[in-house]
C-alpha cells in the first residue's frame, strides 16, 4: 500500500529531510520514492502497518501538508474509466468532495474535479457532495500525464503552525524561530514519543512546545529567570504537562537524566545576550556542557549562523556532523541547520 505526502516547498531540502528522519526513527518499514519537489510517495507498505504509520506522520510533520492513501495510480487518459470502476462505497461513508492539485501538469483542476465528483455520485449509492466540511476528501494529484487518486484518512493540523506562531502565545519575545521549523529540527532530532528532550538555551520555549506536542517529555533551561518562566507559560498554554524548566548558564547544566535528544537555537548576533561568553565560545562551551548530559545514541539538531565554522569544535568534542542546510535569512545571513551526534 501507499502513502502520498505534499510537501510545502518553502525550502528544497528540509521537507524531505525532516520526512527521512521520522520514517527512520518510528522504524518505519517502507520506500520513499520523490516524483518531484513538493511530491513524494512512501511506497511497499503493509495493510497491517498501514494506519499506524499514516497517524504517526500526520501527527508528527511540520513540513509535510498532507498525507493521503492512494486508492489508485491513473493517468489522463483512463481516469474516466479508473474512476468508474473503483467501489467508492468502501471508502465514502455520507458526504465527500474531490480536490485536484498539479505538479508540472497543465490539466484544468476546477473541470476534473467537476467530472470526476459527477462520476463518484453516478457510481455509488446514499452519498453527497459537500463542499465546504466534506467528511472524506478525494484528492487527485496530478504529475505529468499520471494522476494519483487518494483519499484523505487522518487530516495533518496545518493550521497549528498558524495558531501557534510566536507572538500569539501569552508569552512573547522577539527571536523565536517559526514553529514549523522547531517542529522539524525536532524530527531531525529522532526522538520519539516518551523519549525526554532538552532545549538548554530554551527562551520563550518555541522547540520544547512542538516536541511536547509529539509526546515527548521536556526540559527547558535558560539564562534569564524571565525566559525559564515565559517557557512554563507557553508550554501550559499548549497543555503540556510533562515538562520541566531550570534558571542556569548553559556551563552549569547538570541533567537529572541523560537525555534522548538536544534541539536548540543557541544565542548569537549583537542583540543577544549570552552572559558573559564571548564571540564562538558560547558554541564550543555548550558542546562541552551538554556531551555529558547526552544519552550515547542522542542527537542534536542546532541552529547556527553560516559565520562560525562548527567542524573543529565537534572534532575536539568528540561529535560527529550527520547532515547540514542552509536556510537564507536575508542577504548577509543564513542560518545552520545541524544535526550532530557522538562520535561512536
Ligand atoms: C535565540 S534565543 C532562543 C529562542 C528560543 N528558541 C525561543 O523559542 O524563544 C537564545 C536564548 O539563550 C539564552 N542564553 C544566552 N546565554 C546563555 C547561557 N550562557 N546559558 C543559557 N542560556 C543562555 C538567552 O537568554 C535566550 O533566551
Amino acid at each position: 500500500m501507499e502513502l502520498l505526502c505534499i510537501q510545502s516547498q518553502e525550502h528544497p531540502e528540509l521537507p524531505q529531510a525532516e520526512l527521512k528522519a521520522v520514517i527512520e526513527c518510528e522504524g518505519m518499514n517502507t520506500k520513499i520514492n520523490v516524483i518531484t519537489e513538493g511530491l513524494v510517495i512512501l511506497k511497499e507498505i503493509s495493510s497491517e502497518n498501514i494506519d499506524d504509520y499514516y497517524k504517526t506522520l500526520t501527527k508528527r510533520l511540520g513540513y509535510t501538508h498532507e498525507v493521503h492513501e492512494i486508492i489508485k495510480k491513473s493517468s489522463i487518459e483512463k481516469l474516466d474509466n479508473d474512476i468508474t470502476e473503483i467501489k467508492w462505497n468502501d471508502f465514502i461513508c455520507d458526504n465527500f468532495s474531490v480536490r485536484v492539485k498539479r505538479f508540472n501538469s497543465d490539466i484544468d483542476t476546477v473541470s476534473v474535479e467537476r467530472k470526476v465528483g459527477a462520476l463518484i455520485l453516478k457510481n455509488s449509492e446514499n452519498i453527497k457532495v459537500n463542499l465546504t466540511k466534506p467528511e472524506s476528501l478525494i484528492r487527485l494529484v496530478a504529475f505529468k500525464d499520471t494522476i494519483y487518486v487518494a483519499i484523505e484518512k487522518y487530516h495533518l493540523n496545518k493550521k497549528h503552525f498558524e495558531e501557534i506562531k510566536p507572538h500569539k502565545r501569552p508569552f512573547f519575545y522577539p527571536g523565536s524561530m517559526s514553529p514549523k521549523l522547531a517542529r522539524c529540527m525536532v524530527n531531525l532530532s529522532r526522538v520519539t514519543e516518551g523519549d525526554l528532550l532538552l532545549d538548554p538555551f530554551c527562551g520563550t520555549g518555541g522547540i520544547l512546545i512542538e516536541a511536547g506536542l509529539i509526546g515527548c517529555k521536556v526540559a527547558g533551561s535558560d539564562i534569564n529567570w524571565k525566559m525559564k518562566n515565559g517557557t512554563a507559560i507557553n508550554l501550559e498554554y499548549c497543555g503540556i504537562e510533562d515538562y520541566r524548566t531550570f534558571n542556569l548558564d548553559v556551563r552549569e547544566l547538570k541533567m537529572y537524566e541523560k537525555v534522548a535528544g538536544v534541539v536548540t537555537d543557541p544565542p548569537y548576533g549583537i542583540s543577544t545576550s549570552t552572559g558573559d561568553i564571548e564571540g564562538d565560545d558560547i558554541f564550543k562551551e555548550f558542546f562541552y556542557a551538554i556531551s555529558d548530559n547526552m544519552k550515547d545514541d542522542a542527537y542534536l539538531c542546532m541552529a547556527s549562523p553560516h559565520y562560525v565554522d562548527l567542524n573543529p569544535m565537534l572534532n575536539e568534542v568528540g561529535f560527529e556532523l550527520v547532515e547540514q542546510y542552509g536556510i537564507k535569512m536575508h542577504r548577509s545571513l543564513t542560518r545552520i541547520i545541524s544535526v550532530i551526534r557522538k562520535k561512536i
